[in-house]
């Protein structure tokens, strides 16, 4: 292991992230219900200009007026290039109480930009004597964010997640998309004929680089990685193929943009049985050979390895974190 130390963030359950329109405060209720994990209520881009103030204040309200329970609780605000953002951070945490769990910025570009908000949160924190700190998530989703997302990720003690926001990347890059989150029909490799002369063609993962890039930044800063959004919410296969990927590869959540996402993310996001099944034994096993005053661990005849023992720790404890919550 590297004399670094890398230090995990605040440990949170994020299978699922729903986000909910801070200009829709019919829905606030709905949210607070639902099986998310956490919920952000957006200032961004799902709130029309005209309709920015109303949107704050209406999660203000809600801040103090609605039992969001056990839910982790996220706003995002504007990004630093508009004139929103001051007063995003500053109204909610002056007037918002201490309910705020996390403080989610869009179109991170820099690392600076994390600091900035880090200055602000900070100032604001400790002109209204608030006790619980308050978290950043960070979403990538420019290219200059992704240019630069080592340095965002190491940016601030306050950041706990890297977030992956396709839908702005794409635009940000010029990708050529049919579908937020989806597959495009020129991203495939044609196979070789066979007998026949027949070619396969298959479809290839448009944002295999992006999301494997974020999933690397945030573990080596001891962050979550969350998937964004799949735009088409009538296909639950192709937001469950999509969540599959970004899990295999790493990521903790996924964003749901739609409740009927929620549960799609909660399952794919959740470790399968036969993982946590394997994981216990792997941790009775360590235990029984410590018992015994044993150095090596093995289970079934094989030897078990020191990064496989750290791997079943943290699937036991997500295990026992999401059978805690009972969803
Ligand atoms: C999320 O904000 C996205 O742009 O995909
Ligand atoms: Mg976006």
């Amino acid at each position: 292991m590297s004399f670094t130390v890398v230090e995990p963030c605040t440990p949170r359950l994020n299978r699922s992230e729903l986000a909910v329109p801070g200009s829709s405060p019919n829905l606030f209720e709905k949210a607070a219900r639902s099986a998310a994990d956490v919920v952000f209520l957006d200032l961004e881009d799902a709130v029309a200009p005209d309709r920015k103030a109303e949107a704050r204040a209406n999660i203000i309200r809600a801040l103090h007026d609605v039992d969001w329970g056990d839910k982790v609780l996220s706003v995002r605000i504007n990004g630093l290039d508009t004139h929103y953002m001051y007063r995003d951070v500053i109204d909610v945490i002056e007037q918002g109480g201490e309910r705020l769990d996390l403080i989610m910025i869009p179109k991170v570009g820099t690392a600076a930009d994390i600091y900035a908000v880090d200055m602000l949160v900070t100032q604001a924190e400790a002109a209204v004597g608030r006790t619980k700190r308050i978290g950043l998530e960070a979403i990538i989703e420019t290219a200059l964010g992704m240019a630069n997302i080592d340095a965002i990720a190491a940016a601030s003690k306050r950041l706990e997640s890297l977030h992956f926001g396709v839908a702005d990347y794409a635009a940000s890059t010029r990708a050529r998309t049919t579908m937020i989150g989806g597959p495009h029909p020129d991203y495939g490799v044609l196979g070789f004929p066979d007998e026949a002369g027949k070619r396969d063609y298959v479809l290839g993962d448009v944002w295999h680089y992006a999301v494997a890039r974020m999933v690397v930044a945030a573990r080596a800063h001891g962050l979550r990685p969350v998937d964004g959004p799949f735009g088409d919410f009538s296909d639950p296969d192709g937001f469950k193929a999509a969540a599959h990927r970004a899990a295999v590869l790493g990521c903790e959540g996924k964003w749901a943009i739609h409740p009927s996402q929620i549960a799609l993310a909660n399952e794919v996001m959740g470790p399968p049985e036969v993982e946590v099944e394997r994981s216990r034994n792997i941790l009775a096993a360590m235990a029984e050979a410590e018992r015994e005053g044993r150095g090596a661990v093995s289970l079934d005849g094989r030897l078990i390895d020191y990064a496989s023992i750290r791997q079943a720790e943290a699937l036991v404890a997500k295990a026992d974190q999401i059978a805690a919550k009972g969803t």
